[in-house]
Order: C-alpha cells, then structure tokens, then sequence
C-alpha cells in the first residue's frame, strides 16, 4: 500500500479491489479526521471491510451522513414523525416470524441475489451501500461485490465498443419480473418512472472508468430489445468472472461499504427456515460525486 494514500492499516480484499481497513472504531470516526482518509480509500478502492464493529444505528446513520444525505425510498409512505432509519435487509418480520420461501417477501430478497447496483432505478441513485452484519447464518448469505471498474479496464477493446456511449434505462420492476411477475407489480416497483443512465461513468477524483449496469437494466437506447439484452448479458458475465469478484462470508459485527459507481453486488441464498439481518444504509450520490457529470453526458450522448 502507498504510504502516503493512507494513515490507516489496510490488506487487500482481492487482486483487483477492495481492502480490509484494521484498528478503526466506525462508532468514532470524525468528519475532519479519519472520515476524509476513509473516502480517499473509498475513491480509490471501491470497496471498505471492517471487522468487530459494534455499530448502533444512530452510528451507523452519523457514518452515512458523513458521505451525503440519507436515502429515503418510503419518503412517500413515512408517517408524521416518523424518523427515517436503518433499514433491515432481513427475512424476519416484526413479529419475529421468518418469511417462508416463497412469501414475496423472501423473492424480494432473492430478487436481491441479482447482480445489481442499488437505486440506479431512482432519480437520484446511491453513492454507496453501508451493510453490517446483525444476525447470520452458519451457511450462505454472503455478500458479493464486482468491481465494474476492474472489469471495464480489463475489457476488450471490441466489447468496450458495443457499450461506449449508449443510454440505459433502468426500471425498478424489471429486476423483480425476473423472480415473479407477480412480485413485479407491487406498489413499491413501480413507483418511479424508468431512468436513463450512462453506461460508464467515471470517477470524478482519479477519472478511472467504470460500467454502470445492473439487473435494472431494461434497455439499451438506440439498440433492438433482443440486442440490448445479449450485451448486457455478456457485459454482466465479463465483470462477474472470479478476477473480478470478492465474496463476504459473515460475521456478526462486519461492516461493508462499496461505491455504488464501480462495484456490482448480489446477495446469496441461506436457508430460509433461519432468520438472517443485515442492516442497510444507501446515500445518496450528489453532483460533485460524479452525478452531474452523469446527466450532462445523457444531454450529449447521441441516442
Ligand atoms: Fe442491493
């Protein structure tokens, strides 16, 4: 590791990306000290391990913030008052309950099991995802991360081509009608209108490139239906090869975080008869992290 990229201890996670960051309490992080060698390794890594955290929600919410506004995708459902929280990613329920196999609960999580980026499907997606580890099981449930990044610079100049340039539309619904149609038309799936998003985006620290694409996607711009889908089938296999992928066995007290822009993550099954929870906090990608960038180059590009 170059000494002067950080003060803190860090090990790789993979050949390609991400590093384990060691001796840090997240719960104590100050925004004009440990916060701004955090980002750096954000930027530069894509993808941030803890271990042995012990982080309540309110930490966990005061570390979000630190790198931009909390997304709120119940905005429109929250009650007077209500405070916007951490969000459980859990197959158990309020009242203790597991969530049977194919409760559309748990398809909501297995639709999770796609390779995705989180709220490309939003107005305005996330910058990063930061996951830690409450209640897990002794198999599955891990978490998986690609880098995009990694892949798009190890890409063939001729796949690089097909993609370089084009639109994506982004739809919420799509990725849950490849579980169950039935699933796809739920109120919260089709709340936001589709999106359209540039299909590589670069990084406005360092200018690394990475492709934007998520099982979201349901379009290519400017490409027949059949056509779009072959390549995005063949770009996701490309990033998705093992050089390019980490995956995160849990413990209890691990925390992950990953930059939304470069790194592609999915779930993996447990068994569903045992309760599994991790708690989740997205934000929200702001202009300067690459979002204005994003929807000057859709005024641009040529459909
Ligand atoms: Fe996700």
């Amino acid at each position: 590791m170059r000494p002067n990229m950080t003060s803190l201890k860090v090990t790789p996670l993979t050949d390609t990306f991400g590093v384990m960051v060691h001796d840090l309490n997240l719960s104590k992080i100050a925004e004009d000290k440990e916060y701004p060698v955090l980002r750096a390794l954000f930027e530069e890594h894509s993808a941030l391990l803890f271990r042995d955290q012990e982080l309540s929600a309110e930490d966990h919410l005061r570390l979000a913030r630190m790198f931009g506004p909390i997304e709120d995708r119940m905005a429109d459902s929250r009650k007077p008052g209500e405070e916007l929280g951490v969000s459980p990613v859990s197959n158990q329920i309020a009242d203790g309950r597991v969530t049977g196999e194919m409760d559309m609960h748990t398809l909501h999580l297995k639709a999770n099991q796609l390779w995705h980026i989180d709220s490309t499907f939003m107005p305005t997606p996330s910058l990063c995802n930061i996951l830690a580890a409450k209640v897990v099981t002794e198999t599955g449930g891990e978490t998986e991360l690609a880098s995009s990044r990694a892949a798009w610079a190890g890409m063939p100049e001729a796949l690089r081509e097909c993609i370089r340039g084009k639109i994506l539309g982004h739809n919420y619904r799509r990725s849950r009608e490849l579980i169950s149609p039935k699933l796809a038309q739920q109120s919260m799936f089709n709340k936001w209108p589709p999106q359209r998003w540039p299909a590589v985006w670069a990084n406005p620290v360092n200018g690394k490139e990475a492709l934007y694409i998520a099982s979201h996607v349901y379009q290519v711009e400017g490409m027949v239906q059949s056509e779009g889908k072959s390549l995005i089938e063949e770009l996701m296999a490309f990033c998705t090869q093992p050089q390019f992928t980490y995956s995160h066995k849990w413990k209890v007290g691990d925390v992950l975080l990953w930059d939304q822009r470069a790194t592609l993550h999915r779930g993996t099954p447990w068994p569903y008869d045992q309760p599994r929870t991790l708690a989740s906090v997205c934000c929200s990608l702001q202009g300067t992290d690459g979002l204005d960038a994003a929807r000057t180059a859709l005024v641009n590009l040529q459909v």
